[in-house]
């Protein structure tokens, strides 16, 4: 005799993108099959209008549409003059694409180190790092939450250095007013399929309200092109598709609604993990909406954290509270568990553990846990009852 199945526990996952294309999957056909109709596949009509959608959520003129957000920062820094041998300021606490955008151009990255409450770029951290070579400053806008733009932005002009944002993450968030993204020189987008504006593959934009810059820059996306197979410089093939351009214009008509559903799991979260020992909810600086791409806690030292040297010398965290989390079935991920001066692809920079100890703290302490639109406010519950648990068992 068959033994009765064992019931199950349902696992609350990071993101749920079936949830959401169950939501909007009739909108989502519609959508392609007029791509498939019109056969334009690259750098057509839904591209354009999705350019011009997104310029002007973000508060800029012009949308670049691209085919991710590597690129985005590529090209992005490409044009503003990045090149062999120049210098670009980077937070250590990021996506390794902030970095290799940088390298890919042969320019090298100088890491700087972030807010601890922010876990974004620390303005303090800037101005001893440049330099005569120090072409262009990159600010990322981590988790969904905008850094601390003014004294950033004050400093980059009276050195007349550009800032880029790296907007992949925060899209929609605002500082002091503004929108992320259209605060510096240009703001790099990410749509890949797991942020808040998610395409079905990869696809990227960048905003500026700079005319020239994003003529060059449309340019520079398909071969450095400016006439009909004439090309003035060496230029990408960064496209954006048709396909993901349709998809994102249906996400986009929802992106208000889901955001005000992440908010409002965030502020659950809030509430719940205010007091629990060890435990660190994210921070939002008065004048700032965060969009809650992730929300991270910080999970202290005594809470369980701990971690264990690699080969190479450097810590990678192995967190006792997330496999406490895995075991009452709630996925949980660090972002990012070695930060960009420790990654073995920078070692030749010569980087050490202590160089940028808030980052490396950060790398040890971050844990994200479950939030996206469609989760209930009985999974909030169950997540923020499993941290409460696996914080103290
Ligand atoms: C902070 C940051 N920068 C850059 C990127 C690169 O974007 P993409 O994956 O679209 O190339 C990402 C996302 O993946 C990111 O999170």
């Amino acid at each position: 005799m068959n033994a009765p199945p064992r019931p199950s526990v349902e696992v609350i996952p990071m993101l749920d993108l079936r949830a959401q294309f169950e939501s909007i999957a009739p909108e989502i056909r519609a959508a392609v099959e007029e791509v498939l109709v019109s056969q334009k596949f690259a750098l057509g009509p839904q591209g354009e209008a999705l350019e011009e959608e997104i310029a002007a959520a973000c508060g800029a003129r012009y949308g670049i549409g691209l085919a991710s957000g590597t690129e985005a920062l590529e090209l992005g820094l490409h044009a503003c003059g990045v090149g062999l041998g120049d210098e670009v300021i980077v937070p250590a606490f990021t996506f390794i694409a902030t970095g290799s955008a940088v390298s890919a151009l042969g320019a090298r990255p100088v890491f700087a180190d972030i807010e601890p409450a922010s876990f974004n770029l620390d303005p303090e951290e800037i101005e001893q790092r440049i330099t005569p070579r120090t072409r262009a400053i990159v600010v990322v806008h981590l988790y969904g939450l905008a850094a601390d733009m003014d004294p950033i932005l004050e400093i980059a002009a009276k050195r007349g250095i550009p800032v880029i944002e790296d907007n992949a993450q925060s899209f929609g968030a605002t500082y002091r007013g503004r929108k992320t993204g259209s605060m510096g020189r240009l703001g790099c987008l990410s749509f890949y399929p797991s942020k808040n504006l998610g395409a079905y593959g990869d696809a990227g934009m960048i905003v500026t309200s700079d005319e020239k810059l994003a003529a060059r820059m449309r340019s520079l996306r398909n071969h450095g092109q400016t006439g009909q197979y004439v090309s003035t410089e060496r230029g990408w093939n960064s496209r954006l598709d048709e396909l993901q351009a349709a998809v994102l214009r249906v996400k986009l008509r929802h992106l208000a609604d889901w955001t005000a559903k992440r908010q409002a799991h965030a502020r659950q979260y809030d509430s719940l993990l205010r007091d629990v020992p060890g435990i660190v909810p994210p921070r939002v600086p008065p004048g700032r909406e965060h969009v809650y791409y992730l929300y991270t806690l910080r999970v202290e030292g005594r809470a369980g954290g701990y971690t264990r040297p690699t080969d190479k010398g450097n810590e990678i965290r192995s967190d006792v509270v997330q496999q406490r989390l895995r075991a009452r079935g709630v996925d949980s991920m660090v972002y990012y568990p070695v930060p960009l001066h420790l990654q073995p692809l920078y070692a030749s920079l010569g980087g050490k553990p202590g160089d940028l100890r808030v980052s490396e703290r950060a790398a040890r302490e971050v844990l994200s846990i479950p939030l996206f639109p469609e989760m209930t406010p009985e999974q909030v519950q169950r997540v923020a009852e499993a941290v409460r648990d696996a914080a103290k068992a």
